[in-house]
């Protein structure tokens, strides 16, 4: 229960690493608010939580500035404080440079990287206030190069940075602000991903690891782990789970 007494806002929570963190918060005691723009998932993430979860649904959009400063006022008008936000929200498509439009740059960076910001941005003064923290989803596509994937990438490299800049910026408070870089995991985002026509395999290969996919439960332990007082020496760091893709 090493959440007992502590409010919990995780984004993307109507589906896959979103949905098994804010049930892994929820079982470790903490009052979860969980928002996502998709209704029926999170109606399922309810489900999924069992009778007795504090779990609170919220529809909202990370991309809309005023709805995440909305959300974050809401959590601490509605609990008292809040502790911990997970940045989890996000998008993902496979295409070749030639083939990205403007409306799939401005949602992978809308949703990836201003989403993530405007929520942190709104969070931020009261985890100053209960010493809580952040945990971003980033990705190994954040930390290497990956042929078709140019956007995600560099969505997800905007990520890794954020973070550091963050954690730099509130180094004399008593906030912690870290990054996940997971490898794939199933859920729907990895199965919708969707690659070009005939993509070279030699290319593909080298960000394929040799592990096998991992489940979002495993994220979600990452996740507590850092967000609990376990993780109170981590801050300002981009933490690999990803069964050794990024290791060479
Ligand atoms: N699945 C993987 O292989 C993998 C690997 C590395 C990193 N990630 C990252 O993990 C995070 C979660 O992805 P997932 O695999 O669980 O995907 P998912 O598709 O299962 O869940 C993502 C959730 O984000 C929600 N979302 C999308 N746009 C939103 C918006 N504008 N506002 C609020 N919610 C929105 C979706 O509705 C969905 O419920 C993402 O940031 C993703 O980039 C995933």
């Amino acid at each position: 229960m090493r959440f007992s007494g502590k409010v919990a806002l995780v984004t993307g929570a109507g589906s896959g690493i979103g949905q098994a963190t804010a049930i892994r918060l929820a079982s470790e005691g903490a009052v979860v608010v969980g928002s996502d723009i998709n209704a029926a998932g999170l109606e399922k993430s309810a489900e999924m939580m069992g009778e007795g979860a504090a779990f609170h649904p919220e529809v909202s959009d990370v991309r809309n500035r005023d709805a995440c400063h909305e959300l974050v006022a809401s959590v601490v008008a509605d609990h008292g404080r809040l502790d911990v936000l997970c940045n989890v929200a996000g998008v993902a498509r496979g295409h070749r440079v030639d083939d990205v439009d403007q409306e799939v740059w401005d949602l992978i960076m809308g949703v990836n990287v201003e989403g993530m910001f405007w929520m942190s941005q709104a969070a931020l003064p009261h985890l100053e206030s209960s010493n809580g923290n952040i945990v971003n989803i980033a990705s190994n596509a954040g930390l290497m190069g990956q042929a078709y994937t140019v956007p995600y990438c560099a969505s997800k490299g905007a990520v890794v940075l954020m973070t550091k800049a963050m954690a730099m910026e509130t180094m004399k408070t008593g906030m912690r602000i870290n990054a996940i870089a997971p490898g794939g995991v199933e859920t729907n985002l990895a199965a919708a991903f969707g690659f070009p026509e005939n993509p070279d395999m030699e290319l593909m290969g080298r960000y394929m690891g040799m592990r096998g996919m991992a489940q979002a439960d495993d994220i979600a332990s990452l996740v507590a782990y850092i967000a609990s007082d376990d993780g109170h020496r981590i801050h300002g760091s981009v933490l690999s789970i990803d069964g050794g893709m990024t290791a060479g």
